[in-house]
């Protein structure tokens, strides 16, 4: 059995699930399986097309996986779950984000819980939709850094303005920074962006102008408040 270890990813996930008795979790985009196989629910389900880990040594009644994109996994497979968890890491882009998100929200149960990691880039180059890009342009000031978030951040953006049923914060402490999502209205709710199509538009200085937005927060203050938003009566 291969030695999978956890990461600040599966410790955020467990103390979540154990928050609202998840018995469901769902990851896209698993790569190593590491955090994966370290989510202790009574069912995991894995979506990763181009797993690093030998997926059918895995297979049991608890701990499903499907080696495909998510896109295909959600128009086949995934009817026949419900979630209570989900990890959204699957690509770093933000249609395929917001894709993955709507789909899980579809198919997810009450007091479901989402984690969306890659929302907070960590400069201009890392929020470029094109990671090859993004490298590039960053080499061309003698930079190597390899880090690369995508446009995810945008996800928030739209989250923000188009669902006011549902409620968000961002850990900011305790490793990468990760958008948790979960139902509970947003009381004041003002959307700031107004079209889908300006958030098309958004780069890292939209971002970073709009931080506030994403309700930054320390990672236990986070993961309490998620809890006790998903377990809240009268929603
Ligand atoms: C950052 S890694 C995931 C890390 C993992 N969640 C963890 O915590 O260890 C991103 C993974 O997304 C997968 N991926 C890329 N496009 C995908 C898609 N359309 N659907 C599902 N997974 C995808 C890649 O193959 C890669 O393994």
């Amino acid at each position: 059995m291969a030695d999978y270890r956890p990461t600040f990813s599966s410790n955020r996930l467990n103390a979540l699930a154990k928050g609202i008795g998840a018995k469901t979790y769902l990851e896209i985009g698993v790569w190593k399986g590491d955090t994966f196989h370290n989510v202790d629910t009574a069912l995991r389900i894995g979506v990763d097309p181009s797993p690093l880990f030998d997926w059918k040594a895995s297979l049991n009644a608890s701990t499903h996986f499907h080696p495909m994109k998510s896109d295909q996994f959600f128009s086949s497979e995934a009817g026949r779950y419900r979630f209570d968890l989900a990890f959204i890491d699957g690509l770093h882009e933000y249609q395929q984000t917001l894709r993955d998100f709507f789909s899980t929200l579809a198919l997810s149960r009450k007091h479901a819980i989402w984690v969306i990691d890659d929302t907070h880039p960590s400069d201009y180059f890392s929020a470029m939709p094109s990671q090859g890009q993004a490298f590039r342009g960053r080499a061309q000031y003698g930079n190597e850094s390899q880090a690369w978030h995508g446009d995810v951040f945008k996800v928030v953006l739209a989250l923000h303005d188009f669902l006011p049923a549902l409620s968000f914060c961002t850990i900011a402490t305790g490793g990468n920074p990760q958008t948790l999502v979960w139902r509970q209205p947003r009381k004041g709710f003002k959307p700031r962006f107004g079209t889908l199509e300006a958030i098309g538009r958004a780069d890292y200085f939209t971002f970073a102008d709009n931080i506030d937005l994403f309700n930054l927060k320390p990672e236990e203050e986070a993961l309490a408040e998620a809890i006790a938003g998903a377990n809240a009566d009268g929603r």
